[in-house]
């Protein structure tokens, strides 16, 4: 009662009834459309004066106890949604990882066992295809079935996720076929692959040269290659994790030329750089490691080359559709540190998914983006994306009830022993201070976030069975 309700489209003064776990009404306030006295006869009324009401957040690229790189991602399924709770995020879409040899049934059972009843909010599930063969691409309809309705490929680590091309136009052409999403890491792992191992030859094993191994034109013709790919299969291709200012151009001229083509990125492309990474240290002899807490891929790049001001223009144009953690936690102690002398071994990732609801509203405040796109970027989209509007991303009528009351006058300090509810012994963005606060999280109609406390419970969140994307052209 008395906020301003933000949706993609604009913003408004409106009152929003709850009932049970849905939307009942958006009224304007003081409206007697539904009776005299609609918040008299309201078990509870949540005061939002001066503040924003804003869809739950939907985090569309989440890795929580993911086996990866010799480990596993620190937060389990239970974790880390409720730091996405606590971060105002009501719905991720994590990923089901096939490995060689399994079907892609058996693996999408196991990820179920894993998340169910463990989270504090709604979930989906992409499929990772590990092994593109008959089977696996048989298998794809029965997924889409099942509300997985995106598919993500591997261009980058051969020997682990790889799909040579050959791969990859066959599973588009089947994606293509069932009208499903193609999710692509697009970054060319075999060229990658060979300077990874020159630096190591070189004595360059700091977790720097994770990034400096893996430069811009990597990405770049992968991406090119994926958009074509697409382009000849009728494949619609969303590019996951973009960081380098080439490849989203390589997307904005497809999208220019008519093709479904998607970009997403992450906040840590958007606030972090190769110079963080620098400045951390590796000839110093004082330790040198603290690079490994921003190793992922695709890698931080470098501020001078004005990727992060690129990624926040592309932001604007919609070339950038989407926002995503790609949430993929690992602790410096007994995870990164295995890469201590070969920064090959670090574990790839970067842990966020309580931060970018907040972190994408300084760019509001900032004046990189409007509150609009804000909200379009990390709710409304990401569920059109994904085949979960009208129910996620919006408040209106009919929607479940996942609301967000954000304040703009508050205050929140990112870093640990401050805001930090992710299983990580670090934070990304220790030391970052956002201009706004999450007061209130509802998932379906239930108060999880109430200022400072947590009233959620694991089990609370349920699996979201999707429909195709309702993004495409
Ligand atoms: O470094 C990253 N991005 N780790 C997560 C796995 C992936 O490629 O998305
Ligand atoms: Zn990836
Ligand atoms: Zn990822
Ligand atoms: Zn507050």
């Amino acid at each position: 009662h008395g906020g301003t309700v933000v949706s993609a489209t604009g913003s408004q003064l409106l009152d929003v009834l709850v009932d049970g776990e849905t939307i009942a009404a958006v009224v304007q306030p003081g409206s007697t459309a539904l009776g005299a006295d609609l918040f008299a006869a309201a078990d509870a009324v949540i005061d939002a004066t001066g503040k924003y009401v804003i869809p739950g957040g939907v985090d569309g690229h989440t890795h929580m106890q993911m086996p990866f790189g010799g480990t596993e991602a620190s937060d389990t399924f239970e974790t880390g949604t409720r730091a996405a709770a606590w971060g105002g995020t009501t719905t991720i879409v994590d990923f089901v990882v096939q490995t060689p040899g399994q079907r892609l049934q058996d693996t999408l059972g196991a990820w179920h066992q894993k998340a169910d009843g463990e989270c504090a909010v709604d979930y989906g599930f992409h499929q990772i295809i590990g092994e593109v063969n008959d089977e696996s691409l048989k298998g794809m309809s029965e997924l889409v079935s099942e509300g997985v309705t995106s598919f993500k490929l591997f261009m980058a680590y051969p020997g682990v996720f790889y799909s040579t091309d050959g791969q990859i136009l066959r599973a588009m052409q089947s994606a293509a076929d069932l009208g499903a999403l193609l999710m692509m890491h697009a970054e060319n792992g075999i060229a990658i692959d060979v300077l990874v191992e020159q630096a190591i030859a070189r004595g360059d094993t700091a977790p720097y040269f994770h990034g400096t191994s893996r430069p811009w034109q990597m990405e770049e013709e992968a991406t090119h290659r994926a958009i074509m790919l697409a382009q000849l299969t009728g494949a619609p291709l969303y590019v996951v994790h973009v960081s380098a200012k080439q490849a989203l151009e390589q997307i904005a001229t497809a999208r220019g030329n008519g093709q479904n083509v998607f970009g997403e990125t992450c906040p840590q492309y958007l606030y972090l750089s190769l110079e963080e990474q620098l400045g951390a240290g590796f000839l110093d002899g004082t330790g040198g490691f603290e690079g490994a807490k921003w190793v992922c891929s695709t890698p931080l790049r470098s501020r001078a080359e004005g990727h992060q001001d690129e990624l926040w223009r592309y932001l604007r144009t919609g070339d950038v559709t989407t926002v995503s953690t790609d949430h993929c936690p690992f602790c410096m102690k007994d995870q990164k540190d295995m890469g201590i002398g070969d920064f090959s071994k670090i574990p790839n990732g970067i842990g966020g998914v309580e931060h970018r609801m907040d972190l994408m509203f300084q760019g509001v405040k900032s004046g990189r983006i409007s509150l609009e796109r804000w909200v379009e970027v990390c709710c409304t989209t990401p569920a059109r994306m994904f085949g979960m509007y009208p129910r996620k991303g919006v408040i209106s009528p009919g929607a479940d009830a996942d609301i967000v009351v954000y304040d703009p006058a508050g205050h929140t300090s990112i870093g640990l022993g401050k805001t930090h509810h992710m299983n990580m012994d670090y934070s990304a963005y220790e030391g970052f201070e956002i201009d706004g606060h999450v007061d209130t999280v509802l998932s379906r109609g239930r108060v999880i976030i109430d200022g400072g406390a947590y009233l959620g419970s694991a089990g609370h969140g349920r699996f979201v069975k999707r429909e195709l994307s309702q993004n495409l052209i």
